[in-house]
């Protein structure tokens, strides 16, 4: 039989993961089968207790799932207890689940490997301060930029987290319009105001030159934020597909113990219109 994985989220139809992680199977020749099922919060305990019941052996947990993966992992990696989410579920030989959260260590590979980008030394800014954000805070702190703001609507959350990730490094929290008169080598957007076309209300001249735009969420079509940015003159607007694939590249290796090839995947991914 297989090795059983899945990804679980609401809603889950047009989750790439299962192509992705069908990719990465077979060009590592691992036999394993994925696949998506909708799972809403209230069922989600269930859910997953049936899935390794049955034999599963790991699980990926996207929106609005993480936070409950968090809970129901009995063992949590350090990235994951400091970004109180878990997108990965791993069954260990016991029987108890391992949680972990490879989102941060996704986006720094496609930001520094895929795209060449060194963030020591830069000025960066992050966009919003719900989950998302959580995520990739403490991966940001590390590179040591010479500084990370994080501006959000409602500045309390923002606060919160500054006092969160105290111990890794300084975060200078704003609202969107004190950034007025600031300028930033890379702005990303883990605000969820893409998923409805929005922006969030920044000022105007705070890209400095030869700036990046970073969008968290993907879609087959520029996110407004990628589009934004391009208006505003950034060298590189993107949307948050090489995350993803590279998210799921360290998800994959928690479980097989084997490293995908992310490029091809982001090929075909992008030659199939997925992108
Ligand atoms: P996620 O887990 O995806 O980060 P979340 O916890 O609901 O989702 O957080 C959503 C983030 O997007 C928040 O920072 C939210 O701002 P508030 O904290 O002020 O609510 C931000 N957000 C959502 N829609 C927005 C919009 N239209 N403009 C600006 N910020 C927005």
């Amino acid at each position: 039989m297989l090795d059983r994985y899945a990804v679980m989220g609401f809603p889950i139809s047009h989750s790439l993961s299962p192509v992705i992680h069908q990719q990465f199977a077979e060009q590592t020749g691992q036999k394993i089968s994925y696949e998506a099922i909708e799972v809403r919060p209230e069922s989600f305990d269930q859910a997953v207790e049936e899935f390794f019941n049955a034999g599963g052996q790991g699980i990926n947990c996207t929106v609005p799932l993480k936070e409950l993966a968090f809970k129901k992992a009995d063992q949590l990696t350090e990235r994951a207890k400091l970004s109180g989410a878990v997108n990965t579920l791993k069954r260990m030989e016991d029987g108890s689940l391992l949680g972990d959260n490879t989102d941060g260590i996704g986006l720094m590979t496609d930001l520094c490997k895929n795209l060449g980008l060194s963030l020591a030394g830069k000025r960066i800014l992050v966009l919003g301060a719900g989950g998302a954000t959580r995520g990739i805070l403490g991966p940001l702190l590390e590179a040591r930029p010479e500084c990370l703001f994080l501006a959000n609507r409602t500045i309390e959350k923002a606060q919160k987290l500054k006092a969160v990730f105290a111990p890794l490094g300084a975060l200078d929290v704003s609202t969107y319009e004190d950034l007025l008169g600031n300028k930033f080598d890379l702005i990303i957007n883990a605000t969820s105001a893409s998923l409805s076309g929005d922006v969030p209300p920044l000022p105007n001249g705070i890209l400095a030159k030869q700036a990046v735009c970073y969008d968290l969420a993907y879609s087959k079509k520029p996110t407004a934020f990628t589009v934004w940015g391009k208006e505003k003159g950034a060298v590189l607007s993107v949307g948050g597909l090489g995350m993803l694939i590279e998210q799921a590249a360290q998800a994959f290796y928690i479980w097989r113990s084997v490293r995908p090839d992310t490029k091809p995947v982001v090929n075909k991914i992008n030659t199939a219109g997925g992108h």
